[in-house]
């Protein structure tokens, strides 16, 4: 027979091993382990950012050889508004501007104010039109109005503040522009680019709800920032909820074109 205390005195191989040792490099290994995870997190975040840049690079010609033709079009007559960044990109101001100059549109609405209300207008100036602006900033308002008098098209515009309130859509309450839409049909083009992303998810949703009944046949939607993730879910909502609205083209990387047939 074995003695039991004889059997829990022997050495077993477990004995050896250093525990506190293995404790140490247990934690180690977590440590690396998220350390690891952080630092893939952040290559990918720096693909995304180069991704980007990339693209814009390539763009950047297409850019170049707009503002030329913007030039050689419409001679400048004071400092020219900034474009990019907050403001639209050249190669889709030049998009429209071409458009309203073969369509003879007669109306455009345009939400959100800036250098476009500047080139906009000097397009409808030429073909007789008239552009409708709202703006929510009074701020804004106020540089606008000033640059559409130093391009000398201040008559062409209806620039209006049009503060963000509460407003009904099918898809829940926005806070969006304040807007009186008496008197503003057959609309030619409808230029979305306001109010900022920031003023809450879906921001700018109901620019169409707001103004479908008023586009004419073969209207144009020009929807900016269409690289952000809201305004491409904005404009499915738009496609699935108005029959008449189909995709159109693409201007750049940030803007789409829909049309009404
Ligand atoms: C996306 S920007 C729209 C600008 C305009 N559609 C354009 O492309 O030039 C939206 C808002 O930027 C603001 N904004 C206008 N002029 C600005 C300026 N000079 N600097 C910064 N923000 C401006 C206005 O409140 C405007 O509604």
């Amino acid at each position: 027979m074995t003695d039991q205390n004889e059997t829990d005195a022997s050495p077993t191989p477990l004995d050896d091993v250093p525990w506190a040792d293995v404790a140490a490099l247990r934690a180690e290994v977590a440590e690396l382990t998220a350390v690891v995870g952080d630092v893939s997190k952040r290559v990918r975040q720096m693909q995304r950012v180069l991704t980007i840049v990339n693209r814009q690079t390539r763009e950047m010609p297409a850019d170049f050889q707009a503002i030329q033709e913007f030039l050689a079009r419409f001679p400048p007559r004071a400092a020219l508004p900034a474009v990019g960044g907050w403001a639209m990109e050249p190669s889709a101001l030049l998009w429209m501007v071409e458009h309203i100059a073969r369509q003879r549109t007669g109306l455009v609405v345009e939400c959100g104010s800036g250098t476009s209300t500047v080139w906009l207008a000097r397009a409808l100036q030429e073909t007789g039109g008239r552009l409708v602006t709202f703006e929510h900033s009074e701020e804004f308002l106020a540089v606008t109005q000033a640059q559409l008098e130093a391009h000398a098209v201040a008559d062409v515009v209806d620039l209006r503040h049009a503060p963000l309130v509460p407003t009904q859509t099918e898809r829940g309450e926005f806070s969006w522009y304040d807007v009186d839409t008496a008197g503003l049909d057959e609309i030619g083009l409808l230029l979305v680019d306001g109010p900022p992303g920031n003023t809450g998810p879906l921001a700018r949703y109901p620019a169409v709800p707001t103004f479908a009944g008023h586009l004419a046949e073969g209207a144009v939607v020009v929807v900016d920032d269409t690289s952000r993730r809201d305004e491409r879910d904005m404009v499915d909502h738009w496609l699935s909820e108005q029959p008449r609205l189909r995709r159109d083209r693409q201007l750049g990387l940030n803007t789409e074109v829909l049309r009404v047939e």
